[in-house]
Parts: C-alpha cells; structure tokens; sequence
C-alpha cells in the first residue's frame, strides 16, 4: 500500500508547477470547493471570497494536511486549550474550526495582508471569535500558548520558515505547550524535523503522526 502510494505521489507531486493532468484538474476541484470545506469543517466560505486560495498558484482552499491536522488537533485541543495558529491562510478554516472547541479566544496569524483582509472577512461571515493580526511567525505575538500549530507553507526555503520556528517556539508555549506542524513529506521529511529540533535545548521532538492513506505528516514537539 505504502509503495503505492509512494509511487503515485512520485507522478503526482511536481510541486507548484505543471498541474494540468485530468488528475491535476480533479484533485484542484475536490481542494477548492466551498461545499467540502463546508463537509469538513463545517466552516463557512463567504460568496465573496469563492474565487480565493490558500496555496500560492493553485486554487486550493484546504488540502490533505488541513484535514490530517483537524485530526490529530481534535485529541489535544480542549474546552480551555489556548491556541495560536500561524499561517491561517485566506479563509481561516482550521481557526474557525477550532472556536467551536475552546472557550478561550484563539490567537491566528498570517504574514500576508491579503490572507488577513479575506480571512477577517471570513470569520465574520462564520461569526467566530477569533484574535487575528499580522505576523511573520512569532514576530507580533505576545502571549503564550498550550498548543501552537501550523499548516507550513510546502515550497519555502526552510530557513523562512522552519528554522526560525524551531528556534522561537518555546518562547511561546506554556510548560509542556505543544507545538503541532503538519506537512507534505515530499518538500519536508520527519527526520529533518527532528533533527532540527535537537538544536534547542528548551524543547524535545515527541512523535511523528502518519496516516496510511496520504503521505502528509504531523510533527509534535513539546516544551520541556
Ligand atoms: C500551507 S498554507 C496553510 C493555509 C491554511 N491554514 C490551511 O491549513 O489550509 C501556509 C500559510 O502560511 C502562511 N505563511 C507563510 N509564511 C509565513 C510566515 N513567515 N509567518 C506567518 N505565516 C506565514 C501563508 O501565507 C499561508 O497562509
């Protein structure tokens, strides 16, 4: 099964270019449609921003690792879990999800200012509260959180976005806050992750959750 699917994402996955098979154009329809965001997170997308994206040069408004991430999220995430969300991309969905689970406010960041326009115009639409502001990673962020997580962007160098999370995270968590990134293991592999991780003493790698019907990938790290 896994060599199989490995096989069938080594065809599939050329990153963010030449996407125009039919299997290209079907797996775009299943990612940018309103009604399976709605299916799945039960979230809302204003008619204004239909014709939006999360993901730089696709359409898609979600994809495997929102849906991994809502998963395992589901099994730390409690009435009084704080939260912060970095990258929350154009519509908010996993925060807008996620509001509906703890009574304290959740905390969603983004780095781009379009992102933020369109996501503030979704929470509204979804009538959620939820904190967002602008941020490049923990750049504008005060507080600090039980649980952090992040949808990471899958074609960046890892230096703008990896490397300064690894290093800054537990700035950010509470004592024994987890900090919960999910991926595409094509760009990104597991063993990068926890390699990476043992450069900072405060935190420690704690388990890789894979799921055997996709190849995307969450990494816990907690804080000592
Ligand atoms: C893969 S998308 C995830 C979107 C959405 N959360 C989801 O799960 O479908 C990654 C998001 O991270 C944001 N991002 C990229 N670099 C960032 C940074 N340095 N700081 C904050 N957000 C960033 C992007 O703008 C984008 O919205």
């Amino acid at each position: 099964m896994q060599f199989i699917l490995s096989f069938i994402y080594k065809l599939y996955d050329k990153g963010s270019i030449k996407r125009d098979t039919f299997l290209h154009k079907l797996h775009e329809k299943f990612f940018s449609s309103s009604f399976l965001v709605y299916i799945f997170f039960q979230v809302k997308i204003s008619p204004d921003l239909s014709h939006k994206s999360n993901f730089r040069n696709l359409k898609h408004k979600f994809d495997l690792t929102t849906i991994i991430l809502k998963i395992t999220l589901k099994k730390f995430i409690k009435i009084d879990t704080s939260i912060l969300e970095i990258g929350t991309g154009a519509f908010g969905i996993l925060s807008i999800y996620f509001s509906k689970y703890t009574k304290k406010r959740i905390d969603s960041i983004d780095i781009s200012t379009n992102n933020i326009n369109s996501a503030l115009i979704n929470i509204k639409f979804n009538n959620a509260k939820i904190n967002l502001f602008k941020s490049n990673i923990f750049e504008n962020v005060i507080s600090k959180y039980d649980v952090i997580f992040w949808n990471v962007p899958y074609y960046y160098p890892k230096k703008d976005y990896l490397y300064p999370l690894i290093d800054e995270v537990h700035n950010y968590l509470k004592e024994e806050g987890l900090l919960i990134i999910g991926y595409n293991s094509n760009p990104l592999k597991a063993n990068e992750v926890i390699n990476y991780t043992k450069n900072n003493n405060k935190i420690e790698y704690y388990k890789t959750v894979k799921f055997s019907w996709n190849h995307h990938l969450i990494s816990l790290i907690r804080k000592k």
